[in-house]
């Protein structure tokens, strides 16, 4: 969370800031703020809420200065406020960071003589800075000094007082990129950031430190050596951060599903049969598959499992990493470990992974960037090519992860001698017919955006599925509440009567994900359970499902009919459509709910 900018330039900085700020927002948006140096004073502008206020400031208290460095900020300790915003300043240093400083009280304390302004950990870093220049040291000694006594997972940037041409860049835990330009150099959270101004990046690696200036970079591993690192030439991605005249970034990506997911499986297939480009993968050998990721992505490999153990026969656990991490589970030599993470950068699952790492017979990962830590630390780096994802509700990478999930899925059904070649071809046939009917589910739009207008009327939701829909409605759960407010839950159909029923009344929606499947009828008589006891049910399914089970519910929505193994993936898009219409209803913040943040980088 939080995203972090530098520059050196010839240019005046703030505006370039603001411009890169902008393509971090997705990381943190409670404020946000900007330091230069000019005429060899430093100063900085700040300001809470979104970066327009920022740059509105800008408007009328100017910054001047070629050298700079800037934070989109997602609030970890202390409110969103003025004081609270970065960059934080102690005397001839400023500090830009992301992360948690986990010693920060002990480091406080020992600072007990100096005057904070703030509540954030990130103060202690520019006032424990400010006294080692006390000390004599140098900026850049000071820096690496200060470096040395921080625990926890962070990326930094420093810029001095009477240095406009050196900027340190850190990074422990969280990712930092430096950028290079023509005469120029930039520092950033990410290559999109710096996308607008340079396709030359160099990736710090877990303890690196830089000496950044106008005419290069000087890496330093932890132990203070310089080290060389690869400057990788990234494609040019400005042309994807636009909303392509829709009103939100989400619906433009929900609208991408059929192509991205068409891209994914162009990928991952060829001749009615499963293919992996680039990566060796062996199921037969595994006696395990765990996967592990958070959020929406968890719910992909909730989903997934169905499919590993159905297709492949393929034990599988899946874990919400946050919990994996610090359970410590064993882990056997044959086991294979599967991270799954759109931004590749979520801190509990890379720190599930790394606990992995060793111990499972293969760290297998599947990300939607591909240069990030999640897949540079993996053994295979699967990628799942669903473009840049800026809405925070994850919509086209969920599609997109199910689609390589399933293709893997498939590999190792075969692998493990439980598909014949026909089936094979069967079940990618039906993949392939995806794209079509994610198209057809989205001309359902406009009935959704009617029906919805009853549905943020709600205090409370509830999502019913079984099997691979139970996970299903869990994602659907977490797309209403996240942009909408609305309270959602997802209950597997058969548990609703083991307590979640004494909800039930005439105020709750329920919506139930239902195609026609082998256990149908079993998820009707839960919904007519609830029926019976006035609850209003939203059902959806494929023609003959509305049909049958219909008659006397609150609405239905009527999909393409689809092989129910790979049902999920259609009936994603209702989900998300209706989380959000039912978010336009209610007037929230579509792309950038409140709370949240898209790239989760602390524990
Ligand atoms: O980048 P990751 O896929 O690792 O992110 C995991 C979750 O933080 C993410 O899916 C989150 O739950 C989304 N906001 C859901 O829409």
């Amino acid at each position: 969370m939080c995203g972090i900018v530098g520059v050196l330039t010839d240019h005046e900085a703030a505006p370039i800031l603001v411009e890169a700020l902008k393509r971090l927002e997705y990381r943190g948006y409670d404020s946000a703020g900007i330091a230069t140096v000019h005429n060899g004073m430093l100063d900085r502008r700040r300001a809470v809420g979104k970066l327009h206020n920022l740059a509105d400031l800008l408007v009328y208290e100017p910054l001047p200065g070629k050298a700079g460095i800037g934070h989109t900020r997602w609030a970890t300790h202390g409110g969103p406020t003025v004081r609270n915003a970065h960059p934080h300043r102690a005397g001839r240093v400023v500090v830009v960071h992301n992360g948690i400083i986990e010693n920060y009280r002990a480091l406080k304390e020992a600072l007990a003589d100096r005057e904070f302004e703030s509540d954030t950990d990130t103060e202690t870093i520019a006032h424990l800075c400010e006294t080692f220049l006390d000390r004599g040291m140098s900026p850049r000694e000071a820096a690496a000094e200060t470096l040395k006594h921080l625990e926890g997972a962070f990326a930094l940037a420093f810029l001095f007082d009477g240095e406009e041409d050196l900027i340190v860049a850190a990074r422990k835990g969280s990712p930092l990129a430096i950028g290079h330009g023509e005469g120029e150099m930039y520092v950033g959270s990410d290559a999109i950031a710096l996308s607008p101004l340079t396709d030359r990046i160099t990736y710090l690696d877990e303890g690196d430190y830089a000496f950044v200036t106008r005419s290069g970079v000087e890496i330093r591993d932890a132990d203070g050596r310089q080290v060389h690192r690869d400057t990788v030439k990234i494609a040019a991605q400005a042309a994807q951060v636009d909303k392509a005249g829709h009103k939100h970034f989400m619906v433009k990506e929900i609208f991408e599903q059929p192509t991205v997911l068409a891209q994914c499986l162009a990928h991952y297939t060829g001749n009615g049969a499963v293919e992996l480009p680039d990566a060796d993968l062996d199921f037969a050998a595994t006696d395990r598959l765990i996967m592990v990721a958070c959020g929406t992505a968890h719910y992909a490999c909730l989903v997934a499992k169905y499919w590993f153990e159905q297709i492949a026969g393929l034990p599988c656990d899946v874990d919400i990493a946050s919990e994996f991490r610090y359970r410590e589970p064993p882990v056997s030599d044959r086991a294979t470990a599967l991270f799954v993470s759109q931004s590749g950068e979520t801190a509990d699952t890379l720190a599930a992974l790394r606990y992995t790492r060793d111990k499972a017979m293969a760290v297998v990962s599947l990300v939607n960037v591909p240069q990030s830590s999640i897949a540079r630390e993996s053994d295979t780096a699967l990628p799942i090519l669903a473009g840049v994802e800026i809405g925070v509700a994850s919509t086209k990478a969920f599609m997109n992860q199910l689609g390589a999930l399933a293709c893997l899925a498939i590999l190792a059904g075969r692998q493990r001698g439980q598909l014949t070649p026909e089936r094979e071809a069967e079940l990618v046939g039906t993949l392939l017919s995806l794209p079509a009917m994610i198209n057809q589910a989205l001309a359902l739009e406009d009935q959704i955006r009617h029906q919805t207008g009853k549905l943020a009327e709600a205090r409370s939701v509830l999502f019913l599925g079984r099997g691979p829909m139970y996970p299903m409605a869990l994602e659907g759960a977490l797309k209403l509440k996240e942009i909408s407010y609305i309270h959602a839950e997802a209950y597997a159909s058969g548990e609703l009567k083991h307590g979640p029923i004494a909800l039930v009344d005439n105020n709750l929606p329920v919506i139930v994900l239902a195609p026609r499947d082998a256990l149908f009828d079993k998820t009707v008589s839960n919904m007519q359970e609830v029926m019976a006891r006035d609850g209003k049910v939203w059902l959806v399914s494929d023609a003959e499902g509305v049909a049958l089970a219909g008659e006397g519910v609150w609405e239905t929505l009527t999909l393409p009919t689809i092989d129910p193994v790979f049902a999920p993936m259609l009936y994603a898009v209702p989900a998300q459509l209706i989380a959000y219409h039912t978010a336009l209803h209610k007037g929230t913040d579509v792309d950038q709910p409140r709370n949240l943040a898209k790239s989760v980088t602390v524990e």
